[in-house]
């Protein structure tokens, strides 16, 4: 179920955005009838979002471009805003991910998510600026619950979706001054995505047990998101910035019991 929000005309880049929640993001806009431009690194992926897309309503553009490369970064937006015009809604949400012990975990490896997640996020954003409209622009970065809840074996996300959060709330304040707002989108458990297959449940019994984790008693879907991102991009939210929002059935809070139960236990010998 989808809300009615009218787009039309409207620009939307979505980096990141040819699967999974971005690409479910990219398809409600689109679906409003908005100006679509999704980016990613692999070519069939940006083929198969853009056949998709185009049969949703509105205008695709689709670009292959790797957040690690600023130069790319910067060649993506040259070519939407040179199709669509001035960016009205901006969604980052490219990211790498895998389960490692962070003694077993290679520098590369640590440095591979550091990349795309965070400082990707910076070029994107970086990129962005010069064609966000202003003023009425909004920007809305795609993190993880792990940017505030630490999650054993994922030292190197954990820490780059923080400094995603960070850099939110940081150009918020920078860009208020222009009209552009900057917040965060936190998702949990979304079924049938690639990140929740692979880091929450890779077998029926994480499963089960990332279910008991939600306090809604149900995973999310692809329209919980992009009903959020929906709003965050429309004059509704226009006093809203520097925010990170949850969208996880409560999750985020129960995660946090397993900890405070085993500090209690030590608290209380
Ligand atoms: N366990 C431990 N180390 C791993 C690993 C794993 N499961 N997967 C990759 N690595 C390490 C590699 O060994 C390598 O380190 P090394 O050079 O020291 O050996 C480093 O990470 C880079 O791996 P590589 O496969 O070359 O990176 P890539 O740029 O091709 O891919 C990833 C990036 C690893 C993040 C890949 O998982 C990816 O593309 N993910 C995108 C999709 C995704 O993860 N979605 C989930 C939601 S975010
Ligand atoms: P996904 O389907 O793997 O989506 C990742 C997207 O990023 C793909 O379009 C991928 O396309 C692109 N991408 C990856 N590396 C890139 C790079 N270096 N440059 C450009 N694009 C790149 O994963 P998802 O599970 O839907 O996750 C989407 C977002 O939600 C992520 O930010 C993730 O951290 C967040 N999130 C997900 C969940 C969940 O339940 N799934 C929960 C919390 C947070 P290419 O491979 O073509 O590049």
């Amino acid at each position: 179920m989808q809300i009615d929000l009218d787009y039309a005309g409207r620009h939307v880049v979505v980096f990141g955005g040819t699967t999974g929640i971005n690409f479910g993001i990219a398809q409600a806009f689109a679906r409003q009838c908005a100006r679509v431009t999704v980016a990613s690194r692999r070519r069939e992926n940006v083929d198969a979002a853009v056949a998709q897309l185009s049969t949703a309503g509105g205008e695709v553009l689709g670009v292959v471009a790797d957040v690690r490369d600023f130069d790319a970064v910067g060649g993506a937006f040259a070519q939407s805003v040179a199709r669509f015009g001035p960016v009205d809604v901006l969604v980052s949400g490219a990211a790498g991910n895998f389960l490692c012990a962070a003694e077993a975990m290679s520098s590369n490896g640590f440095k591979v998510v550091v990349d795309i997640d965070l400082v990707g996020s910076f070029h994107v954003l970086r990129q962005a600026h010069a064609h966000l409209r202003r003023p009425g622009a909004s920007v809305i970065q795609i993190t993880a619950p792990q940017s505030f809840v630490p999650m054993r074996y994922q030292a190197h996300a954990s820490a780059a979706k923080a400094g995603v959060d960070q850099l939110t709330r940081t150009l918020a304040l920078e860009w208020g001054g222009e009209g552009i707002r900057v917040n965060s989108i936190s998702p949990g458990p979304i079924d049938g995505t690639e990140g929740f297959r692979k880091l929450m449940a890779p077998t029926a019994e994480d499963r089960a047990f990332a279910l008991d984790q939600v306090p809604l008693q149900r995973f999310g879907s692809l329209d919980d998101i992009a009903n959020l991102a929906l709003f965050l991009g429309s004059p509704y939210a226009a006093y809203i910035s520097g925010a990170l929002i949850p969208c996880d059935g409560g999750g985020a809070l129960e995660s946090v019991k397993p900890a405070l139960e085993a500090a209690g236990r030590r608290a209380t010998g």
